[in-house]
C-alpha cells in the first residue's frame, strides 16, 4: 500500500534524527514549568513532539507546513470538484508530502476496500436508548469495531516493536473506511427514522457521507469535503489529540485510541463549542426576528459582555488572529450561500464583536475561530441536529489523530507518564508554610 511504502522509505532517517537528538542533546533544556502553569492546564508548556501539524498562533494550523489555504488550493481534486480528496489529505498527514491525484486516489480506494462494518457495530448502536448522544454512539461503535483490530494480534505473536506502526496503519485504514458509514448510520439512526442509505462505489469518502444521510447535491458533498479536510488536526496538545497520544502511547489499537479521543472531544470546552455557537446565533436572529442593523447588534453584544457572558465562537487557547478555517469557511458560504440570513449574521457578528472585546480587553484573542461559522453553514443544508456536529468534528478529527498514532508507533515513543506533585511540595518549594 501506497501509504506504507512511503512511511518505510524515510523511517530509517527519522528514527536516526530522534536517536541524535536524545542521544547527543538528551540533557538540553527546552522550558522551565511555572506554579501558575501547572495549576492552569499545562497551558504553553512544551512537552511533545509533533510533525504531524503545528499551531501557529498568528498564522494558524500548518498541516504538514501547508497552511490551510495552501492545502485547498494545492491538494488535488476530482475532476468537476472544487475541494481536495481527503485521500490525498490522509496521504499529506502520513507521509508529509503532497500527493499526486492518483496517490489520493489509491488512498480512497483503499477506505473503500475496507469499508464493509462488522453487523454486531450496528446491534451496538441498536440496543442503546433513542436519547443516546451521538458521541456516545460514535465512542461505542468505536470500541465494538475493535474486534477487527490486527494489532493485538501482531502484539500477542511477539512480533518487533520497530514493526507496530504497519499494523496501526493497517488498523487505522480500516477503522476510516468503516467510520463514515458508521457516522452515517449514527445521523439516519437518530434523526431520520433509522433509514440506512448503503454507500455509493462512485463517491469519495467525504461525498458518501453527504449521500449517506440523505443530502446528495453537489454543493453539500463540497461542503463535507471542506469541513472534513480543515477540522483534521490542530497540533498535539489539544484535548482529543493529547488524550489519543496518551492512551496510544500504552499501546491501546487505534479503535481504543480514538476512542478515548472522541470521549475528549465529546466535552463541552472542546468539541462541542460548535452547537454552542449556532444555538447562539439562532438565539440572536430570533431575538431581534431576523437581522439586526449593526447598531442593534452592536449593543445586545455590549450587553451580553456586561453581564459577564461568554461569546461562543470567539477567543482561542493559542490562536491570536482569525482562524483560516474560519477564512475559508466564510469563502465557501460567499460563493454558496451569500444570501443565508445566519451566515449574514455570522459576518455581521465579525464585523461588530472584535472591537467590544478588544476594548473589554479581558480575552487574549479577540478573534473568531472555527465553531464561530461551522454550524452555520451544516444549519443552511439541513443538518440542524446539533448535537450530531461534533461527531462531524469527531470524524475529521480521527484523519489527524490516527497519523499521530501510526508516527507514534513508528517512532517507538515510550509510554508516556508525567509526574505528579503535592501541593506541599509545591508550597515548600517556593518557601511557603503549609496551608497559608
Ligand atoms: C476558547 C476559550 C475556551 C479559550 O479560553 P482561554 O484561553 O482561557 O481564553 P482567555 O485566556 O482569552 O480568557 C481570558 C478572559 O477572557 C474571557 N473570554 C474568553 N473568550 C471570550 C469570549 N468569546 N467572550 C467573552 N469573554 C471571553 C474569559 O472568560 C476570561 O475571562 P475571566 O478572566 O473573567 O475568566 C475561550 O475563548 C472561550 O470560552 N471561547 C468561547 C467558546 C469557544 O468558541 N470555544 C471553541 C474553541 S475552538
Amino acid at each position: 500500500m501506497i501509504i506504507h511504502d512511503r512511511i518505510a522509505e524515510q523511517l530509517p532517517e527519522w528514527r536516526d534524527r530522534v536517536a541524535t537528538l536524545t542521544r547527543q542533546h538528551g540533557k538540553f533544556k527546552i522550558c522551565d514549568v511555572t506554579v501558575e502553569q501547572i495549576y492552569g492546564g499545562i497551558r504553553g508548556v512544551q512537552i511533545q513532539v509533533t510533525d504531524i501539524s503545528y499551531l501557529n498562533p498568528l498564522e494558524g494550523i500548518y498541516l504538514r507546513g501547508y497552511s490551510i489555504g495552501d492545502v485547498l488550493n494545492f491538494l488535488p481534486c476530482e475532476q468537476g470538484a472544487e475541494y481536495p480528496l481527503c485521500g490525498g489529505l490522509y496521504y499529506l498527514l502520513t507521509v508529509g508530502s503532497l500527493p499526486t491525484l492518483e496517490e489520493a486516489r489509491e488512498v480512497e480506494q483503499e477506505w473503500q476496500l475496507r469499508s464493509q462494518v462488522p453487523k454486531h457495530v450496528f446491534d451496538v448502536i441498536n440496543v442503546m436508548p433513542p436519547q443516546t448522544h451521538p458521541m456516545t454512539l460514535l465512542s461505542a461503535a468505536l470500541t465494538a469495531l475493535q474486534t477487527d483490530a490486527v494489532f493485538p494480534q501482531h502484539y500477542n505473536n511477539g512480533n518487533g516493536k520497530a514493526d507496530y506502526w504497519k499494523y496501526f496503519l493497517d488498523d487505522s485504514l480500516t477503522l476510516i473506511g468503516r467510520l463514515m458509514t458508521v457516522a452515517a448510520y449514527i445521523y439516519n439512526w437518530k434523526y431520520q427514522q433509522r433509514k440506512y442509505i448503503a454507500p455509493d462505489p462512485a463517491l469519495d469518502w467525504a461525498a458518501n457521507f453527504a449521500h449517506m444521510i440523505g443530502r446528495d447535491s453537489k454543493d453539500y458533498q463540497e461542503l463535507s469535503r471542506l469541513f472534513f479536510l480543515i477540522h483534521s488536526d490542530h497540533e498535539g496538545g489539544n484535548v482529543s489529540a493529547h488524550t489519543g497520544h496518551l492512551v496510544c502511547s500504552a499501546l491501546s489499537d487505534v479503535y481504543l485510541t480514538c476512542a478515548a479521543a472522541m470521549n475528549g472531544l465529546a466535552g463541552p470546552l472542546h468539541g462541542l463549542a460548535n452547537q454552542e455557537c449556532l444555538r447562539w446565533l439562532l438565539k440572536v436572529y430570533d431575538h431581534f426576528r431576523g437581522l439586526p442593523s449593526e447598531e442593534q447588534l452592536s449593543e445586545y453584544l455590549q450587553a451580553q459582555l456586561d453581564a459577564g457572558g461568554v461569546i461562543p465562537g470567539y477567543g482561542h487557547a493559542v490562536l491570536r488572529t482569525t482562524d483560516p478555517r474560519f477564512t475559508v469557511q466564510v469563502d465557501f458560504a460567499n460563493k454558496y450561500l451569500p444570501e443565508d440570513e445566519i451566515f449574514r449574521l455570522v459576518q455581521m457578528v465579525y464585523a461588530v464583536l472584535p472591537p467590544l472585546l478588544k476594548k473589554q480587553g479581558k480575552v487574549k484573542n479577540p478573534w473568531p475561530n472555527v465553531d464561530a461559522i461551522n454550524g452555520a453553514l451544516q444549519h443552511h443544508y439541513g443538518v440542524d441536529q446539533f448535537d450530531f456536529y461534533t461527531v462531524l468534528f469527531g470524524v475529521s478529527r480521527i484523519l489527524g489523530i490516527t497519523a499521530h498514532a501510526i508516527w507514534s508507533r513508528a517512532l517507538m515513543k515510550p509510554i508516556e507518564r508525567p509526574k505528579s506533585l503535592t501541593t506541599r511540595m509545591l508550597e515548600e518549594m517556593v518557601g511557603l508554610p503549609p496551608g497559608a
